[in-house]
């Protein structure tokens, strides 16, 4: 089948299978080039592992860790005349890849949130990593949680809190600025969102892990997060989604004050903004990805998921010191580029100017776009698009 792009509104309808496996691989071609990680995990379970930070924190642990892998994603297979999704591709092309290197690569697909796939992966870790894992990956990013006593679902919703807050955004479909007042959250609506995005279902999974002694000594477990500078604060920190990772950072503390038990501990990392499948739906986001992108590109100091993921473990958390560095808070900051103040200042100044005319001039778009477009196997120039491509992967 010839696969083109389909995109609605800021989700990509279509993937493509040679498309995805060439992102991975570009990824995997980076992580080659980098000093290996010292004192790298060996057995690792990535929840969310398809996609963004959970694909980048996998293949910079499995090819500059050697680390052998369990990843869980949820992601649609392709059927009659459709594509999978972009993480289907990505999940088959990285096992292919990792394999080829010597190393275990084993996906499961399905809800993480359910017993089933926690089932699962107890017995993939009996099987593969002799019964003990040494790191969690906490990489999910849904709008969806069925409850847990099986009486409907909750759903996050992106939102304000106590005051409506006009966001702008970028329709990636057709490339036009949109502007929508959003209303701010009910209380119900922020509820639901920290059941989804915050730190309960970590907390659970490693529970789970506990209870089937799975958890070896020394282990780690580490969730995302994002801060931001003010200008995105009404949107995010002070919204439903910066509730929810209150609630994650708290839950960090938690969790460690558990695995004191193992010699573990728990961190969350503060990522910097970045374009993956979940960044693109936040309203109000992108103009500021835009700038960003434009303003740390020019410094040369912007960095893909890739580079993220391998700062984070090879200069913070699998240090030849094993002292994680730390704020005030016990966060990991992998942000701190990004809030740099000579940064902000120069991001708040496009932002000032930025309108429904001049966004694609004044900003980095056309990075944004493409950047989207490869997460879905797209704008690869090597690539012939107009050939015919097996799908069913
Ligand atoms: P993404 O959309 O690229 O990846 C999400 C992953 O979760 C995919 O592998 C998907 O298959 C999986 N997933 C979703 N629902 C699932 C379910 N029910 N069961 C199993 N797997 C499921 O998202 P991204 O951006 O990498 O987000 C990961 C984390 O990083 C999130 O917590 C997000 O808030 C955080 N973060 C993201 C930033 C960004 O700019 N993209 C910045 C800072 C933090």
């Amino acid at each position: 089948m010839i696969v083109e792009p389909v995109i609605k509104g800021v989700v990509a309808k279509t993937a493509h299978p040679i498309g995805c496996e060439k992102s991975v691989v570009d990824q995997i071609n980076y992580i080659k080039s980098q000093p290996a990680i010292q004192n790298a995990p060996k057995r690792v379970l990535i929840l969310g592992a398809s996609s963004g930070f959970g694909l980048s924190s996998r293949i910079a642990l499995t090819f500059a860790g050697n680390a052998d892998t369990i990843g869980v994603s949820f992601e649609r297979c392709p059927s009659e005349g459709k594509t999978g999704s972009a993480g289907w591709y990505n999940n088959a092309a990285f096992k292919k890849h990792a394999e080829e290197n010597g190393r275990i690569a084993v996906n499961i697909q399905g809800d993480a949130f359910s017993d089933d796939i926690r089932d699962q992966v107890v017995e993939a870790i009996e099987t593969y990593f002799e019964g003990e894992v040494d790191l969690v990956v906490y990489s999910l990013a849904s709008g969806v949680r069925p409850k847990p006593d099986g009486e409907g679902m909750w759903r996050s919703c992106i939102k304000p809190i106590n005051a409506s807050y006009k966001a702008n955004t970028i329709c990636l479909e057709n490339n036009e600025w949109q502007s929508h007042t959003l209303q701010p959250a009910s209380n119900d609506e922020i509820e639901s969102t920290v059941k989804i995005m915050g730190g309960q279902d970590w907390e659970s999974w490693i529970d789970t892990l506990i209870n089937s002694e799975s958890i070896a000594e020394g282990f780690n477990t580490v969730a995302f997060s994002y801060i931001g500078p003010e200008s995105t604060h009404p949107i995010y920190l002070d919204g439903t989604l910066g509730r929810a990772k209150i609630d994650l950072h708290q839950t960090s503390h938690s969790l460690n004050l558990k695995l004191a038990n193992f010699s573990g501990n728990a961190y969350t990392t503060v990522c910097k903004a970045l374009v993956t499948k979940a960044s693109v739906f936040i309203p109000g986001l992108t103009p500021y990805l835009m700038a960003l992108y434009k303003v740390m590109k020019e410094e040369g100091s912007h960095e893909t998921c890739m580079e993220q993921m391998y700062r984070l473990y090879a200069n913070k958390l699998y240090t030849e010191n094993q002292k994680v560095p730390v704020d005030g808070e016990r966060l990991i900051r992998i942000d701190d580029w990004e809030m740099q103040s000579k940064i902000q200042a120069q991001v708040n100044e496009i932002l000032s100017k930025m309108d429904q005319n001049n966004f694609a001039d004044l900003a980095d778009y056309q990075g944004v776009k493409d950047e989207f477009l490869k997460i879905n196997g797209f704008a690869h120039p090597e690539i012939d698009y107009s050939k015919d491509v097996d799908i069913d992967i």
